[in-house]
Parts: structure tokens; sequence; C-alpha cells
């Protein structure tokens, strides 16, 4: 059954309904889920805590709704749909029973090597279907999964592996990333190196690269499921218990991990999946994203699979062997809703519509973004190249925290607005507030962005920490959740999401807290303080702008840069390498030693006309300084 809203005048009346009797709403919703055990209350909240219950004492697996629930009617359905890096690689169509069949096997696998319900996983791998596999696998058992983006460090996954005491890793020996085939199993011993809570690793064999297994630890994927069953039982979850920790970035150092639970990811990832993309039986769908993201979770895995949906993934990168990649691929598989990042647009944009054009694109029905705000250039180009002006784009707005899509049009029901996320999704109420929290009411009004009433996938705590998730996300505005976004509401009471206004910068459509990138620059021996700012830039979004005081003894400024890189790209990954690094004599502070990023931020936009009064500063003389050597 699918509660798919097919009209404007449909959605008001969803919404209304949504605020007005919240519980009876999501009930209906939920109701046509497969429990266990139904639930004896909907919804428990108090965001002082916070404390956040759904579909209380509710029994459930995800995995049931996933299979169990379509298998006797669709079990020949094409689940995943896998393509490889190389084009002419075989590529692989996973049945709903197939990829059932998997999972079992590999439950039983885990559970033969110790991990029970409640275990901590860590899941390092490239974009194989096994990589979905692994996930669901955690679900069916109970186990807790935390993906780590193959791309991080061995450090940063060795702090990952750390916070949440990992008994297991899951990786590959290697990762094919376009031209180039990334070590993976060796960053996975150099990460172990530095923790000591995993037992085992199980190893899948991708690129056939030469990896040392440790006698006792690590196995081979195809050894541990030889001789398993592919029946597992699907573990009793309770609605709240942990279905998985995602970490990401904040304002301050360390990354966070961001904690989701059974029930509620449940509902809300396949509802938001049906409306927003308006996926109708036998579609076939493709995300982009990389499972390591919360997009890869929520609209690669788990929404498309609990809607029936086949789902695609790709192992690849845009741009190999040629721009016309993702084009290509539509083509080939017919896809019929195309989801991608705005830095991917702009990527692709600047090689021409020659790519796109060369690809039969007729089979599409809806485009969509998310990650970024798009701008109208892109979103246009978007809509006319690769929509052909017929396709709706939906521009997504949403957060690792919030779990699954908050504001974005209903493909085909919600009139689309360039670069506005437009309407928020049934459930989903929004508060803009200015400064001193007091809320701006009607429209034309421009603050940051809140939420005042709990949605079924929202975050519940901070893993390990539930003190950071208050201070975080519900001390800042009282009693209401604080995205960390600003927004602005126009006259026709749409959405546009103008990014964030904490030190958070979004390089990419990746997340990255400045703190992180000054605390990985200040590894570096000769650095004496770095001060990280974001600067908008052509493809990316924003750019990464470090300025760095150093000790410049017995260096020149190019080897120190070239060094201040490598740390980075060593301690975070090479996501986190600076666009730009300026060594500085000094920063710009207060007198109470604070340093003025409005500052920096000016001089890294290449707007140094108006900086505003300096002469309050501690050192106004640097700001010259620092304006002369700017990049
Ligand atoms: C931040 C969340 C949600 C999946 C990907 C990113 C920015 C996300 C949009 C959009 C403008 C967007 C926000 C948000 N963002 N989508 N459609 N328009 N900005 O997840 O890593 O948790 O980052 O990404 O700034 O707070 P994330």
């Amino acid at each position: 059954m699918s509660d798919r809203i097919h009209s404007l005048s449909g959605y008001i009346h969803e919404y209304q309904r949504s605020v007005n009797q919240p519980e009876q709403f999501w009930s209906r919703i939920a109701d046509s889920f497969h429990w266990q055990k139904r639930w004896d209350k909907v919804v428990d909240w108090d965001f002082e805590g916070p404390d956040v219950k759904w579909f209380l004492n509710a029994k459930l697996n995800i995995t049931e709704n996933i299979f169990e629930r379509y298998l006797f009617t669709h079990g020949d359905h094409p689940a995943i749909i896998w393509e490889p890096n190389e084009p002419n690689e075989s590529n692989q169509t996973i049945t709903l029973r197939q990829l059932y069949e998997k999972v079992n096997q590999f439950s039983n696998a885990m559970k033969a090597k110790g991990v029970g319900k409640g275990d901590r996983v860590i899941i390092y791998m490239p974009m194989v279907p096994e990589a979905a596999v692994a996930m669901l696998a955690c679900a069916r058992i109970g186990a807790v999964h935390s993906v780590v983006f193959a791309g991080f460090s061995s450090n940063a996954l060795a702090d990952r592996i750390n916070d949440c005491s990992a008994k297991m890793v899951l990786t590959a020996d290697g990762n094919f990333r376009g031209a180039k085939s990334i070590p993976v199993k060796a960053v996975v011993d150099e990460a172990l190196e530095k923790t000591s809570t995993v037992e085992k690793v199980i190893v899948f064999e991708r690129t056939k690269e030469a990896v040392d297994m440790k006698a006792g630890r690590d196995i081979w994927w195809h050894d541990a499921i030889k001789g398993q069953s592919t029946e597992c039982k699907a573990e009793v979850m309770d609605s709240e218990d942990l279905l998985f920790i995602l970490y990401t970035s904040g304002s301050t150092g360390k990354p966070k991990g961001v904690v989701h639970t059974c029930g509620g990811y449940m509902v809300y990832t396949k509802y938001s999946f049906e409306n927003v993309f308006q996926y109708e039986p036998g579609d076939v769908y493709w995300c982009t994203a990389d499972v390591g993201w919360i997009t890869g979770h929520s609209y690669i895995v788990y929404g498309p699979l609990l809607a029936g949906a086949t789902t695609v993934m790709f192992e690849g990168v845009p741009t190999y062997p040629d721009a016309g990649r993702f084009w290509e691929v539509v083509e080939k598989y017919k896809v019929n809703q195309f989801y991608t990042a705005p830095t991917a647009i702009r990527a692709l944009q600047a090689h021409g519509t020659e790519p796109v054009t060369k690809h039969d694109l007729s089979s599409l029905k809806v485009i969509g973004t998310v990650g970024e705000p798009i701008n109208e250039e892109a979103w246009h180009w978007y809509h006319s190249h690769v929509g052909k002006m017929k396709c709706p784009v939906v521009d997504t707005w949403w957060q690792t925290e919030t779990g699954g899509i908050m504001i974005s049009p209903l493909a085909g029901v919600t009139p689309t607005k360039p670069s506005y996320a437009t309407l928020p999704l049934p459930g989903v109420q929004l508060v803009i507030v200015d400064a001193d929290g007091k809320e701006l009411k009607g429209n034309s009004v421009e603050g940051n962005l809140c939420i005042k009433y709990p949605w079924p996938s929202m975050i519940r705590t901070t893993y390990g920490d539930h003190e950071r998730c208050k201070q975080t996300y519900f001390s800042t505005y009282k009693g209401m959740y604080f995205t960390g976004d600003g927004v602005k509401r126009d006259e026709d009471g749409y959405y546009r999401i103008l990014g964030r206004v904490d030190d958070v910068i979004n390089v990419s459509g990746h997340r990255m807290g400045t703190a992180e990138v000054e605390n990985a620059i200040n590894e570096h021996p000769k650095v004496i303080e770095s001060a990280v700012v974001g600067y908008p830039h052509e493809v990316k979004g924003q750019g990464i702008y470090a300025y760095v005081i150093c000790d410049m003894e017995n260096r020149t400024e190019e080897n120190l840069t070239n060094e201040i890189s490598e740390t980075v790209r060593n301690i975070i990954g090479p996501i986190a390498k600076p666009d730009k690094i300026q060594i500085v004599p000094g920063l710009p502070k207060t007198r109470s030693g604070k340093i003025m990023r409005r500052i920096l931020r000016k001089i890294a936009e290449g707007d140094t006309s108006n900086l505003g009064d300096t002469s309050t500063l501690l050192n106004p003389e640097v700001v010259e300084a620092i304006k002369e050597g700017a990049k």
C-alpha cells in the first residue's frame, strides 16, 4: 500500500492533518508496515532532554519490511542493479530473493563470528552490493552499523571505531574509483593499530590486490559465508533500539555519532521516498551518493528497498571514463528517478551539453538534488539539459540528523522554483527565528531554521554523549531543534536554504567543521595557529581556505603548504584538503582573544572593501598584512 500524495490540494490537506493531528497522521502511515507488535503510543517527546520516542514499545525488524513483506509476490523483482566502475565489466542485477538470501547468509556469518544484537559494526567498503548486504545483515541481527566513507583516513576511521567501541569491521581489499584503485584493507590495518575493541575483520574481495590477512582476526567474505544458511530469523527489535550510528561534522572539532533508531526511521524514509520521488512500481531509481553518507543510507538502501523499489548502486565517479558516464548509465538502465548533488551538476556543466545530448534520457521522470544549495544557473542547466524541461527538479533539504528529506517539492505535485527547496513534507513543522530566538511569523522573512515538533526519523542522541546532542541542537533556541542553517521564506511561503550559520562548511556536499580541519592542520609540527573558513567555489560550492601561522625556520612557503595539505589528508582524508593555504604573520583577534572569522571570510571571498571597523582589534595591523598576501 502506498501513502502517496497525488495533487497539491492533497498535499495541503495531508500537511494540515499532520499538524493538527500528528498522532493520527503518523499512526495511519505506520499501519501499512509489518510490526511484530503494535505500539502503545505514537510519540512521546520533550525537546529539553531531549527525549524523543516514536511508536513506543512496538516490535519490528526493518528487514522484514524489505524482504518478507514483498518476497511472495515480488521475489523475482530486481532490488539492486549494480553498475561497476569500468563500464565494460559485467554489471549485476540482484533480485529481491537473491538479496534476501545474501543478507541472511551474511547475517549468519556475522553471528558465527560472535556479533549479536547491540554490537557495533563498522562498514568501511566500496560501493558494491555487499555494502548494502552488510548494512541489512546488521539490521537483521540487531547489530548497530556505522558506515564510514571509504575515503576517510586511518585516523578518522580509528576515531570512529574507538568512539563506538566497534567489535567488527567489514571492509574490502581495495576500491576502484575512476582510473585509480585505492587500498582499503591497508587503511583498516593502520586504523586497528590505534584501537583495541575490534575482534574480527571480514574482507570482501574486489580489486584482488595483495593484502595482509592477520591470522585469527581477518577472514575473507567468501570464506565467512561458506556453508552458512540462507535463512536467518530476524531479531525482534524495539522501535527505539538503535538501527545505526553515522558520524558527521559539527562546529566543534570531534565528529559526532548521530543515532537513528528502528521504527521511526523505517516509517519516515519509506514515506518520504515515495512522496518526494513519486516512485511507481516498476520504476528504476538511481541515487548517485555513496553509502558512507546519510543520503546513501536513506535513499539508496532503506527508503527505496522499503518501498519495494529497484535501486541502482554505482561504484564509479561522474567523469570516468568521461563526463557522459551518468547519462550513459541512465540510458542503459532506463532510469526513471535520478538523484545527485549540485557539485556533480556543476562539474558536468563545465563539460558542456554534448555528453548529455549524446544519450537517450527519455526514461527520466524526476530529477533531484541534495547536499548544498543549488545555484540558479546549475538548476536551469539540470532542468533544461537533463530534465528536458519536462522533469520536475526536487531540491531536497535535509541533514544527517533529520534522517530523511524535510523540505522538498513532491515531484509533479509541488510547483518548483529554481534554488528553492519549496515546502516542508507532511509532519515537518518549521519555524524561522531571529538571533534572539523570536519566531518570525508570516512570509518574506529571513532567519535561522528550527523545527518545533518531532518527526519519526529525527536524531535521538549523539552516541555516548547525550549532553552534546542537547547542546548542539536543542539549547540554542529553547524547545526547538536548531538546524544550523539560515533560511528565507519568500512572499509565497516557499523556503530557500541560505547555507550554514555556524562554523560548518559544505564542500562538494560534504560537511566539514572548520575546527576539525584546524585541528588537523595544527598537528603539523611547524604550525603555531590556524583558522579555516569557507569561500565560494565554482564547482565545490564552498572551498576550504586556511590561514596559518607557521614557524618558517628551514622551510619555504611552498614546502610548508604541501606538507600541511598532506597532514590534513592523513588525518581526515583527501576531501578535507584545503584549496588555499595562506601563511600569515598573525590572525585578527578581539581583545578577548577570539579570532574574527568574519574578517577572514571576507578576505577569502576577495571582498576586502568592506571589512568593517577593525580598530577595536587586538592587532589591527595583521589585517593589512593578510589582505596583501591573500591568494
Ligand atoms: C547540510 C546537511 C542530507 C544529505 C546530504 C547532506 C546542507 C543539504 C541541502 C539543500 C541547501 C542543503 C545544509 C544542511 N544541505 N541539502 N537541498 N539545499 N542546503 O547531509 O552532511 O548532514 O549536511 O547540508 O546546510 O544543514 P549533511
